[in-house]
């Protein structure tokens, strides 16, 4: 056994401050604000890592922009599937499992993700808001009309393999992956509901994310304005410049959990 492998069957125990388990029982409304790094114990990878990180290996520019899917629709559009294979073979993580877990014990809840995975539904949140849209609903480049995707790839896409988008039905066009890609807007409406979210809420958990990528990077800030205290849940700390955060370094997959636990405690006590 590696030293690795000891310390990693041996992790040490996660403190949870009193002031979150508090602040998280007076709370009507909470807010979720997850990152790639939320759904990185699944096995999906992030962006940004070292080594794993997707925009690491693979070059953004010629994957994730409009002008990409135009110039190479089928290296786009396999490439998506392939992400799409991934997903679907992914469980969510115990830490998708306690932010669902929550969501039943609080007054609201709401789940505002970067990630275009599914995992979150199927740990059980039920009001998820997909920011940078959903790897499951892609729709006409042209036309924009929504696309019905067979649950299963039809090919094999391996990684970085080519597959010739399918067309849309009403006007023939190539259809797209459902994401937000670079130099896109946000769905709009997707986007001020997040926003509605964040200014009512108590507390605001930002779970998984660098922070690099704008406007989503500014919903802790909007939640902070409004009076919510922001805690972070990473193994890497986020600086986010002028905002005060309540900071719990580890994974989500035992940092959350260890957050249900006490606050099950808590309510028990
Ligand atoms: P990044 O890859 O930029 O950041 C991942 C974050 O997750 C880092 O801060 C890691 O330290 C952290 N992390 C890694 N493992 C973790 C774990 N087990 N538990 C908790 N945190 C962990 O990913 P995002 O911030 O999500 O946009 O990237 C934002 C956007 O950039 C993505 O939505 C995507 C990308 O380009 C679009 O596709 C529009």
């Amino acid at each position: 056994m590696n030293k690795t492998a000891t310390l990693d069957a041996n992790p040490a125990p996660i403190s949870i401050p009193d002031e979150l388990i508090d602040t998280l029982r007076a709370a009507r409304s909470v807010v979720f604000f997850t990152g790639a790094g939320a759904s990185s114990e699944s096995g999906i990878p992030t962006f940004r890592d070292a080594l794993t990180g997707l925009w690491e290996r693979f070059d953004a520019e010629a994957l994730a922009t409009p002008k990409a899917f135009l110039n190479d629709p089928a290296l786009v559009w396999g490439w998506y599937e392939w992400r799409r294979i991934q997903v679907r073979q992914a469980q969510p993580h115990p830490g998708h499992l306690a932010m669902a877990a929550l969501e039943d014990c609080l007054p609201a809840v709401t789940v505002i993700t970067q990630n275009v995975a599914d995992l979150h539904e199927r740990a059980g949140s039920r009001r998820v808001i997909h920011l940078h849209g959903s790897l499951f609903a892609p729709r006409c480049f042209d036309c924009g009309h929504p696309y019905r995707l067979p649950p299963e790839p039809l090919d094999a896409a391996g990684d970085g393999q080519r597959l010739p988008p399918p067309r849309c039905p009403a006007c023939h066009g190539p259809v797209r992956p459902g994401v937000v890609w670079f130099n896109e807007p946000l769905p709009d409406q997707a986007w001020h509901t997040a926003l509605e979210a964040c200014r009512v809420a108590d507390l605001c958990l930002v779970i998984g994310t660098s922070g690099l990528v704008w406007p989503a990077a500014d919903l802790p800030y909007q939640a902070h304005r409004a009076g919510a205290r922001v805690v972070q849940v990473n193994p890497v700390i986020t600086r986010y410049p002028n905002l005060p955060t309540l900071d719990l370094q580890g994974q989500a997959g035992r940092v959350l959990p260890a957050i249900l636990e006490r606050f099950r405690a808590a309510e028990a006590d």
